[in-house]
């Protein structure tokens, strides 16, 4: 699809991931609207040197993200995880592939990462994007979630 862009993360990018957010209920924690903030707000005080967020636009209007967790310990300094949403509408075109791709390039190249990973719900189609993109099964958790729901780790050496 033409137009797609990838490029950092701005501030007034925020003003769309509620949305984003509320759309995916049942993928995030309560609270994951919250860890956002507080990795955005880790962002932009350590700058790029230890994390990474992603925005992905379409003909400039912000339509997804990916965020690289900081590592808090300097020992887990070659290992990253992630989180990603797409706009509901965007969905389907590629835009998660190519998030995940640019982000696994900047946790190789710039934070010097080797290893990148997740937690995702067992009920999540996202699992056949990640092992398309070559993640790995590494654990599960079952009834991780109240309503029984397992959780599902997978990981990727870079
Ligand atoms: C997961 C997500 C980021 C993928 O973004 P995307 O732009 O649709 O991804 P792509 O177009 O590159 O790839 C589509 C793939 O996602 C999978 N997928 C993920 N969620 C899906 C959904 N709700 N419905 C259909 N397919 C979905 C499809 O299986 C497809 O895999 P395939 O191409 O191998 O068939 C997006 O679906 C999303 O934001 N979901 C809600 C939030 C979420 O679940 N985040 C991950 C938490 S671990």
């Amino acid at each position: 699809m033409k137009n797609i862009r990838i490029r950092h993360f701005r501030l007034p990018d925020l003003l769309r991931l509620k949305g984003w957010i509320n759309q995916s209920k049942k993928s995030f924690s309560k609270t994951f609207f919250e860890e956002i903030i507080y990795a955005i707000v880790n962002y932009f005080k350590f700058k790029a040197k230890r994390g990474c967020i992603l925005t992905a636009t379409i003909n400039g209007r912000p339509v997804g993200m990916i965020n690289l967790h900081m590592p808090i310990w300097k020992k887990q300094g070659g290992q990253t995880m992630f989180d990603i949403v797409v706009s509901e509408e965007s969905r389907g075109k590629g835009i998660g592939t190519l998030l995940i791709v640019k982000a696994e390039q900047f946790a190789k190249e710039t934070l010097g990462a080797k290893l990148m990973y997740l937690d995702v719900f067992e009920d999540n189609p996202a699992q056949n994007l990640y092992q398309r993109l070559g993640y790995t099964k590494g654990g599960f958790i079952p009834d991780y979630l109240k309503d029984g729901r397992g959780k599902v780790v997978m990981y990727k050496h870079l």
